[in-house]
């Protein structure tokens, strides 16, 4: 299912001609059908997940959506927004607890990002981040308190839901480098102290993955000093959200990063960022996240390892040509959007 959304998520309507393209070279029967989230369905039908759009999702074998959100739906009630009440209600709706945010660097791109080409170079990460639960669906509220107004937004994890999340992340050390980084802030919030017991229990289960645990701050500061001392981080959803965005400069830009939310073999793939308002419409975003998000899509759910590693090959030899949008242009001129994906299309 294809859920473009709004904002720059609109921009990336010929990048599904990729998906199309790998699935007829490599014979596999694919349906797409379309659907409306975010502001867009807000726009038509004034709700930002329509009924249409629940009842279709669940008949999905996968979702593909581009972004939601912009600042004409800021001043909606939360339920009305595109990111309360269209991604995180859906995230929500179809129980996709596990975020998977892969950060790889492109030597061709060093140049592109502000960190120093020898800190960069051969980083290879994952991110698991709990999507779920959290502040973000914790009990929220407005009170008076003593003639002041107060707002109240409450973080909230059990048990099972964090060795749920865990349990996607050692799996994923252990297909990798067997290293798995906990990020929490357990010197003051009481849901860290409980995460932090759960994957200390979890890790005695794993030996064969070295455990480590660090505070959410100083992890920022790791990632950007030595991102390579890293292999796969799990964290909770708000701590994942501020750190993905974080490790999108390693790569060069957001506008590389692809991410999954599954639900066992189910999931929505989506980029790492957002709609990006300022930049929507004019044929500059770059596709690359929405791209190897339809990568992931293929390897995660469709179980389609080949058109995977396809989609990302024809990515890594454009990159490698040269073609850059502005996000990561260096010293030359930028390609648009649609150029972006022509090329591509032809390396695929
Ligand atoms: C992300 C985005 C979303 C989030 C927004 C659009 C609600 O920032 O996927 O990282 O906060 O999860
Ligand atoms: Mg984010």
């Amino acid at each position: 299912m294809l859920l473009p959304g709004n904002g720059i998520g609109r921009d990336y309507r010929r990048g599904t001609k990729s998906d199309e393209a790998v699935a007829i070279e490599e014979g596999i029967d694919l349906t797409l059908t379309a659907g409306l989230i975010g502001g867009s369905a807000y726009d038509k039908t004034g709700s930002p997940y329509p009924e249409e759009t629940q009842q279709l999702a669940k008949k999905a074998d996968a979702i593909l959506l581009g972004a939601v959100g912009g600042p004409q739906y800021d001043a909606l009630p939360p339920s009305l927004r595109p990111e309360v009440g269209g991604i995180l209600a859906l995230r929500k709706d179809l129980n996709l607890y596990a975020n998977l945010r892969p950060i790889k660097t492109y030597p061709a791109l060093a140049c592109a990002s502000s960190l120093k080409v020898d800190v960069l170079d051969g980083t290879d990460l994952l991110i698991v981040r709990e999507l779920t639960g959290g502040i973000y669906f914790g009990p929220k509220r407005r009170e008076d308190r003593n003639g002041i107004e107060t707002a109240i937004d409450e973080m909230v994890y059990d048990r099972e839901e964090i060795a749920r999340i865990a349990k996607i992340a050692f799996k994923a050390a252990e297909g990798r480098n067997k290293k798995l980084t906990s990020v929490d802030k357990a010197n003051v919030l009481e849901t860290s102290r409980l995460w932090r017991e759960v994957v200390t229990e979890m890790a005695a289960d794993h030996p064969d993955v070295a455990v480590d645990h660090l505070y959410v701050d100083n992890c920022a500061m790791q990632l950007i000093r030595e991102p390579k001392r890293f292999d796969v981080i799990l964290t909770e959803n708000t701590f994942g959200d501020i750190l993905s965005d974080l490790a999108g400069e390693i790569a060069g830009s957001l506008g590389m990063l692809p991410s999954a939310s599954l639900n066992g073999d189910f999931g929505l793939f989506e980029p790492s960022h957002g709609s990006a308002p300022d930049i929507a419409g004019k044929n500059i975003a770059n596709p690359i996240a929405a791209i190897l998000s339809a990568a992931m899509l293929f390897r995660y759910s469709l179980k389609e390892e080949k058109a995977a590693k396809r989609i990302e090959d024809a990515v890594e030899k454009v990159i490698e040509a040269g073609w850059r949008t502005a996000d990561i242009v260096y010293d030359d001129q930028p390609i648009g959007t649609d150029e972006m994906t022509e090329k591509i299309l032809s390396a695929l």
